[in-house]
């Protein structure tokens, strides 16, 4: 009884999910049209002074910064609900790990954020997905540097475990509260003005199909630690 229910409800949800996965791609070609005819639009009014045309361009400024957001919206959205079949090849965690820090060192640099590693070199290979993990990995990134306002420290470690290998993102960023940490990983919670909320249930959804799991420690004004571990291949299936 109970089995046929949960299959329903699984039915269910794989038919809602693939219903709003059709509906963001639907709205997505409209909205680029509608963002390419205001940066006309906003082209157009550069070309001569006519009263009233500052009050103009704050509209057509502000209806495209809302084009941004919301395509930014749907991109997240699709990658989250796309995420399943990724085709894996070994790789190295460290070496992902590296691209990732590099893309933000300016950004570390620019916020006084002191980034410390250290990465095992000894790390057997991972089945990974680069693009996907390291989409993953930029969330998580992204999250701690959006939690160090006034600078402070990123430890990354990566060392082997019973299980596989394993990732530390560790920040001294704002930590979270009880409340914030029970909904982190629901869709669309966000405690940001800006925030899609999508980040971290998608770099969970990206672990998981990697066969790895999250777990996360924060507490409120000392940090955060992100643990990511993943299996190595012996160990997969
Ligand atoms: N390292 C962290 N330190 C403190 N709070 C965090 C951290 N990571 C996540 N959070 C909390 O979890 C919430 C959800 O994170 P998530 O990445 O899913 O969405 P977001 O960051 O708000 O939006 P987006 O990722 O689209 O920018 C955040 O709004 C924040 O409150
Ligand atoms: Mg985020």
């Amino acid at each position: 009884m109970e089995d046929t229910e949960d299959n329903e409800l699984l039915r269910q949800y794989h038919e809602l999910a693939e219903l709003a996965g059709s509906l963001a791609h639907e709205i997505k070609n409209p909205l680029s049209v509608i963002h390419m005819n205001v940066d006309l639009l906003s082209e157009e009014l550069g070309d001569f002074e006519w009263p009233g045309r500052r009050r103009a361009e704050a509209k057509v400024d502000m209806i495209r910064h809302q084009c941004q957001r919301m395509e930014n919206l749907l991109r997240d959205f699709m990658r989250f609900s796309r995420m399943q079949n990724l085709e894996m090849t070994p790789g190295d965690l460290n070496e992902q790990v590296d691209s990732v820090l590099r893309f933000y060192q300016a950004q570390a640099d620019k916020q006084d954020i002191e980034v410390v590693r250290y990465l095992d070199t000894n790390l057997p290979s991972i089945m990974l997905h680069s693009d996907s993990l390291q989409a993953a990995l930029i969330n998580l990134v992204k999250n701690a540097f959006e939690a160090m306002d006034s600078g402070g420290q990123f430890i990354v470690r990566t060392y082997t475990t019973p299980r596989g290998v394993a990732l530390d993102f560790i920040d001294t960023g704002c930590g979270m509260d009880d409340g914030t940490a029970i909904h982190m990983f629901d869709p669309f919670y966000s405690t940001k003005n800006d925030g899609s909320g999508l980040g971290l249930p998608t770099a969970r959804k990206i672990i998981e199909a990697h066969g790895g799991r999250i777990n996360v420690q924060s507490e409120v004004g000392r940090g955060t630690k992100f643990l990511l571990e993943f299996p190595t291949p012996a160990r997969l299936g």
